[in-house]
């Protein structure tokens, strides 16, 4: 046979190929939402109140209305009739509707009260501020701090043991609270939305990280069957779980279509994007951890009081971690929920996960610390391989190796024993080290795949509604199914985030990789089947796609297949694991507190492609470092607005903050996860690394920094452990 090869000489998954798509992105053709040229587009543009409580008493459209190229100016007394919530408080979830401009009530500053339609971008803007609306204003509720909050039943108290008892046989306690700020996702890509009605369906290019949920959520909020709605995501900047869900400003567009009858875009203003998209709540964590003299944990009590909004609930579990990463026996892990005027909180990178593990990884370091242990071993000592919230085994987990490997590649014994010892110049060196768990999960993903043969050569087109975030979908499932039918990566077209191609469970909550790719090998794995049966062979192996083809008379085949958790998976606790290795120097006149390395090593089964996997990691790592140094939205109490209200007052790390970063995969084979071994690291790499910088923090200065971001005025002003030997 000389044959074209089309057969690849080894697997290409595990390889760090280029991205499929770069040169897509680089040279501007790959298409966002707002980019698509649609006949006879208008623009809408999104008007935001001025108070934080209280009714609207009169709006005043007519100056608006005299504009040039302006269509129509929609306000809640002629918009259309939407769902409304079945409770007071309307349960966020990434199908929940989003009803808007249903009445003069106003929840939090910023909220949307009128959308103009113009002809141009620029005509909606001028005559949006140009909306007159007065107000009856209440007094807003924005501080949270003091009040009992109520038990929210999304996220239900969970007990085992007897904490009291445990508290009690502990030599050692530590009984502190840490506090989280309001952050905000900001991904790259503003959140844009194109709305066109044709008769009763509705088809929107979306930026969504999960089509089939969103579908459902326009759907359920326009009163019409999930089938009128398509949408259309091929590339999506950014989301970090703020396109999780279609927020109220979707629904505008696609109201403001349905009114006028002409296809509208809404881009949402990155000033908008802190008032209308969503964000990570404020958190205050009380922690409580004892310890025995030898550094067994005998009680672990994760506390959290959040807020939320007053006409919408959300609540990030910031106890998922205690529940789960070390052996003890007395665990108790509540939440309480404050409603107060601010914007809706909904899930960030790691909901919960990122925000609890900087509180439980503070906490361990300050037990290791009174225990006079290094805090290595002291997570080393109670690690465990049975998930002691439920009592399953983990499918795997290499936590220790994580620790020990990344200690001896961090150089850890070199870090300083005694916390403010160590000095460099006008610098406080000090080292810190924290844990990192997430769950791996697997969710029902199906795929499409059609192979078309041309003489000896054969090309593939794998279709799902399944959507590439940033992360590397497209090229993770190109490199699945040129593995899977035997013939090269760019023999492969993925096409992406159509919701009329097969459901997967969108790109969220570090199920993605795991569950498309599964998906799209099921669907290869099937489809070669039926060629073989076809091709009357039962032959394993020897023969290509193209003989097969050649064999059974055929040009073209198409398979859907689909992956799903098996009960073997559900017998297990699956996690990813990893461990954060950290130096921070602090400058003893400014307090300005620098990270100068870090290092992390995951464990998160197999790597399909180790560069697209490195960028996750790092992004991960990125925003765990604004996290614990920069990020924070502040709220202006006496009126409810943010004050932080751009990418010039919202500080994030850029290029220069990073220093030297440096991530390590370790080999791990987990078939029980999935057949594919894949586990997520899209909010692995964000977890625990706001632990591991406070934790370096107080090794530097001998300060414990409990109150997020670690910036230079609070470094300041926060006070010496006592036990701290101060000699510089
Ligand atoms: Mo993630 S917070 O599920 O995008």
């Amino acid at each position: 046979m000389t044959k074209q090869a089309t057969t690849p000489a080894e697997a290409v998954i595990g390889q760090a190929i280029d991205r499929v798509d770069g040169r897509l992105k680089v040279t501007g053709r790959a298409k966002y939402a707002s980019e698509f040229p649609v006949e006879g587009l208008v623009y809408a543009q999104g008007v935001n109140s001025t108070i934080a409580k209280g009714d609207i008493t009169r709006i005043d459209t007519a100056a608006a209305e005299a504009q040039p190229g302006v269509i129509r100016v929609i306000t809640h007394e002629n918009a259309l009739k939407l769902a409304s919530p079945d409770a007071d408080r309307l349960e966020l979830s990434t199908t929940s509707i989003a009803p808007v401009l249903q009445s003069p009530e106003i929840n939090w500053y910023g909220e949307w009260v009128a959308v103009v339609v113009a002809e141009t971008i620029e005509q909606a803007q001028y005559a949006a501020r140009l909306v007159e609306v007065e107000y009856n204003r209440a007094e807003p509720k924005v501080d949270f701090a003091q009040d009992a909050g109520y038990a929210p039943d999304v996220q239900p108290k969970y007990e085992r043991g007897d904490v009291d008892a445990g508290m009690a046989e502990a030599d050692e306690r530590v009984e502190v609270t840490y506090r989280t700020p309001v952050e905000h996702h900001h991904p790259m890509e503003l959140h844009a939305v194109i709305a066109e009605w044709e008769d009763e369906n509705l088809e929107l290019h979306l930026c969504s990280q999960m089509v089939n949920d969103n579908a459902k959520g326009i759907a359920d909020t326009f009163m019409i069957p999930k089938e009128n709605v398509r949408i259309i995501a091929p590339f999506i900047g950014g989301g970090f779980g703020s396109k999780l869900q279609a927020q109220e400003h979707v629904m505008l567009a696609a109201m403001a279509a349905k009114m006028i009858g002409r296809p509208v875009q809404f881009t949402v203003t990155r000033q908008q994007m802190f008032t209308n998209t969503s964000l990570r709540q404020e958190n205050l964590q009380r922690m409580r951890i004892g310890a025995t003299r030898d550094g067994r944990l005998t009680a672990l009590v994760h506390d959290t009081t959040s807020h939320t909004a007053t006409n919408k609930e959300y609540q990030e579990p910031c106890g998922a971690a205690s529940k789960m990463l070390y052996k003890v026996a007395n665990n108790r892990v509540n939440y309480n929920l404050v409603p107060i005027n601010l914007p809706y909180p909904w899930a960030m990178r790691a909901p919960g996960e990122a925000t609890g593990s900087y509180a439980l990884e503070c906490a361990m370091d300050e037990m290791a610390w009174k225990l006079g242990m290094d805090p290595v071993e002291f997570r080393i000592l109670n690690d465990t391989q049975v998930d002691p919230s439920n009592d399953k085994p983990f499918s795997s987990r290499l936590l220790t190796e994580c620790l020990r490997i990344g200690a001896k590649k961090f150089g850890w014994a070199d870090r300083p024993l005694e916390p403010r010892s160590r000095r460099e110049g006008n610098w406080l060196v000090g080292y810190g080290v924290s844990a990192a768990s997430r769950q791996a999960p697997l969710q029902l993903s199906a795929a499409r795949v059609t192979v078309y043969r041309d003489g000896d050569t054969v090309t593939a087109t794998v279709q799902t509604d399944a959507t590439d975030i940033g992360t590397g979908t497209y090229t993770i499932l190109a490199q699945t199914a040129a593995d899977f039918l035997g013939i090269p990566v760019a023999a492969v077209t993925v096409q992406l985030g159509d919701s009329r191609f097969p459901i997967s469970p969108g790109s969220g909550g570090s199920w993605g990789a795991a569950s498309f790719t599964n998906g799209v090998r099921a669907a290869c794995m099937k489809l070669m089947e039926e060629i073989k049966v076809a091709a009357g062979t039962d032959a394993t192996e020897g023969q290509g796609i193209a003989d097969l083809m050649d064999d059974a008379d055929l040009s073209e085949y198409a398979a859907v297949g689909s992956a799903a958790p098996t009960e073997e998976f559900k017998n297990h606790s699956v996690y990813s694991f990893g461990a954060n290795f950290c130096e921070v120097w602090v400058d003893v006149d400014t307090n300005m507190a620098r990270l100068k390395r870090i290092l992390t090593v995951g464990a998160a089964g197999t790597i399909l492609n180790p560069k697209t996997a490195y960028s996750q990691v790092l992004g991960g790592l990125v925003m765990g470092h604004g996290m614990a140094f920069m990020e924070q939205s502040k709220v202006e109490k006496q009126y409810g607005n943010f004050i932080t209200r751009s990418l010039a007052d919202y500080h994030v790390p850029v290029n220069l903050d990073l220093a030297d970063v440096q991530v390590v995969f370790l080999p791990e084979d987990d078939k029980i996860a999935n057949p594919m071994g894949v586990k997520g690291i899209g909010e692995l790499g964000i977890c625990g690394v706001a632990g591991s910088l406070a934790n370096a923090v107080f090794n530097a200065t001998g300060k414990r920094m409990r109150d997020l971001p670690i910036t230079p005025e609070k470094l300041i002003t926060t006070k010496i452990e006592p036990g701290v030997t101060v000699s510089r």
